[in-house]
């Protein structure tokens, strides 16, 4: 039996090439499909392996008829319709530990440039203009970092922050006051985070629950001079609010890895000199790309062999 597998966003070569070199598999590579021509292509295949820009909707699903299993080549899901996949019998892989490390050194990498206003004045010296006093940042020794989400990003930033001797508190619902003692930062419920910090950072998954987790009511419980960061998913903060609370001066200041619609060019935030930005760069390590190739290769790997599927 050949099993036909579908790369349709770019993946390393070292997860192409176990598929390749399996004699029951057949690698297809294309990655430049719109909508309109993956629709009319899915049905050909068993596998589909995809990034995050790849949408795989429910009409998409209904028109796979071979299709057995999805290989999402990184953590975030929300660019697929699980409910419609389960439904149908497709079985959804991910990488959940493949980029957890490059994402929380992104997230510092963000904080620290935003603390200093590094891109802003980078940028200035890059227009000849040589100017000291305009970018005196804050140190973020002693500020309180508020975490949203302490799963595995989450953790691995707070225990980072803590390095840079910032107080770190956090809200998950699924974790307690002692086990953040333990973790040897604060628990706090989501307003009292927001309440008491200095720079706050989102790592939830995008759900119903977490879209425009972060609204205007949110940034109304911030302390003034505030400044966020969303390395996560465009779409837990809300776009509008936040740009109203820079506005406001409410926000000094956003990093942005993530926005609600991707790929931009444009975006009325990017307007904005408080807001420093990367264009979905957190798993964007050569680590971070070979590890979630190989992990989503070999549990496709796995499934077509009937050996245990290690991420479903
Ligand atoms: P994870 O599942 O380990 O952690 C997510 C945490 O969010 C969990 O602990 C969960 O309990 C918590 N959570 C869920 N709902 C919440 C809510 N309403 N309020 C507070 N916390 C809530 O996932 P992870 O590996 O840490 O990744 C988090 C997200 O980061 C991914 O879903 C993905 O979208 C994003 N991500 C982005 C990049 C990037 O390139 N920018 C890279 C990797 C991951
Ligand atoms: C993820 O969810 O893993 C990241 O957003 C990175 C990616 O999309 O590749």
């Amino acid at each position: 039996m050949m099993y036909n597998v579908l790369i349709a966003d770019p993946l390393n070569a070292v997860g192409i090439l176990p598929l390749k070199n399996a004699k029951n598999i057949h690698v297809v590579v294309d990655t430049g499909l719109s909508a309109i021509q993956l629709h009319d292509k899915i049905s050909e295949f068993d596998a589909l392996i995809v990034r995050s820009q790849t949408q795989v909707t429910r009409l998409l699903l209904e028109n796979a008829s071979r299709l057995k299993i999805i290989g999402r080549a990184g953590v975030g899901v929300d660019n697929i319709d699980i409910e419609a996949a389960t439904e149908l019998g497709i079985m959804v892989v991910n990488a959940p530990n493949a980029n957890t490390n490059s994402a929380a050194e992104h997230t510092m990498a963000m904080i620290l440039a935003l603390s200093r206003k590094i891109p802003q004045a980078y940028y200035a010296l890059k227009n000849h203009q040589w100017d000291r006093k305009k970018y005196i940042g804050v140190e973020v020794r002693g500020k309180t970092l508020g975490i949203v989400g302490l799963g595995r990003i989450g953790a691995e930033v707070a225990s980072r922050a803590k390095g840079q001797r910032m107080k770190v508190i956090a809200y998950d619902p699924f974790l307690s006051p002692e086990k953040a003692a333990k973790m040897g930062i604060e628990y706090g419920m989501l307003e009292e985070v927001l309440r008491v910090s200095d720079f706050i950072t989102v790592h939830t998954p995008l759900l119903k629950e977490t879209r425009h987790l972060i609204n205007a009511q949110a940034f109304e419980l911030m302390k003034p001079g505030v400044q966020i960061i969303n390395c996560a998913r465009g779409g837990i903060i809300d776009e509008d609010a936040l740009y109203e609370a820079i506005l406001s001066n409410k926000v000094a200041g956003a990093a942005l890895d993530v926005f609600e619609e991707e790929p931009i060019s444009h975006h009325k935030l990017l307007d904005l000199p408080e807001v420093i930005a990367t264009p979905h760069l957190g798993a964007s390590t050569i680590e971070a790309q070979e590890n979630v190739a190989v992990d989503v290769s070999e549990d496709i790997l796995n499934f077509f062999s009937g050996s245990i599927v290690r991420h479903p």
